[in-house]
């Protein structure tokens, strides 16, 4: 009886459910409500400066680093980490197309179009040598990079691509390159469908388990450290 009822709710909930990114997004929120419980406790900051301060301080003890972002725009976050980590070995290298986003992005009933992180292909301008940029899209300039990561230097990656499918892929082609203790931030963490789907997605087909070391109010911005 209790199967056949089921099987009543799936077809009545198949003709009727439409195939829409509002419902996707729903579904997909009671799996970041179970996450929220299962991360502890981390500490959270009022800013997200204020988080890329206690990365670069106390996580990552002043030290160099190879700081990897993924999502530039207009330069400002690169710009913050260049600022805060001072060590003059440590090296920064944006990856944008900036010329917008490879798709627009959707998440509940919101949608954000390409062209809105549309430079004119134009990199930012940043007085410091250490910081380098790749322009195309994370599917082309990545790939050639790859033989240029010291691995001596300790991983950062900075992941602001906002899109689930340029998260999952910049994950899924840097696991190699992701060790313990690797840190990973995300700039739009609460994005369901987005970059938290795709960190999600990742642990799960490759394995890897990681802790939340800081964040920032509604985990909008998260920082974590693979295990
Ligand atoms: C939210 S903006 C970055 C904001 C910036 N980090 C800041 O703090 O102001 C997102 C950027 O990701 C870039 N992006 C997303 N997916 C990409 C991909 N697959 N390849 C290249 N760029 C991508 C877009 O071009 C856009 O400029």
């Amino acid at each position: 009886m209790k199967k056949a009822l089921r099987t009543l709710a799936k077809h009545i909930g198949l003709a009727v459910l439409p195939d829409s990114d509002f419902l996707r997004s729903m579904l997909n929120r009671p799996r970041f409500e179970t996450w929220k419980k299962q991360i502890g406790s981390p500490p959270v900051f009022a800013s997200r400066e204020e988080l890329y301060e206690f990365i670069v301080r106390k996580v990552l003890e002043d030290r160099a680093i190879q700081y990897l972002e993924f999502g530039v725009w207009k330069g400002d976050s690169i710009r913050a980490f260049a600022g805060l980590n001072t060590h003059a070995e440590s090296r920064f290298v944006g990856f944008d197309t900036f010329t917008g986003l490879p798709e627009d992005w959707i998440e509940f009933n919101r949608s954000v179009p390409r062209e809105r992180f549309d430079v004119g292909g134009e990199i930012p301008r940043i007085e410091d040598d250490r910081v380098d940029f790749r322009k195309g899209l994370f599917q082309e300039t990545l790939p050639s990079f790859l033989p240029e990561l010291e691995d001596r230097l300790p991983l950062v990656i900075h992941n602001d691509s906002d899109l689930y499918s340029s998260s999952l892929y910049l994950l899924a082609r840097l696991d190699d390159h992701i060790r313990p203790g690797t840190i990973i931030l995300f700039d739009e963490f609460y994005s369901v469908m987005h970059e938290f789907r795709a960190l999600e997605d990742y642990c799960q087909a490759f394995q890897r388990e990681y802790e939340v070391v800081g964040a920032t109010k509604n985990y909008s911005q998260i920082a974590i450290r693979m295990a």
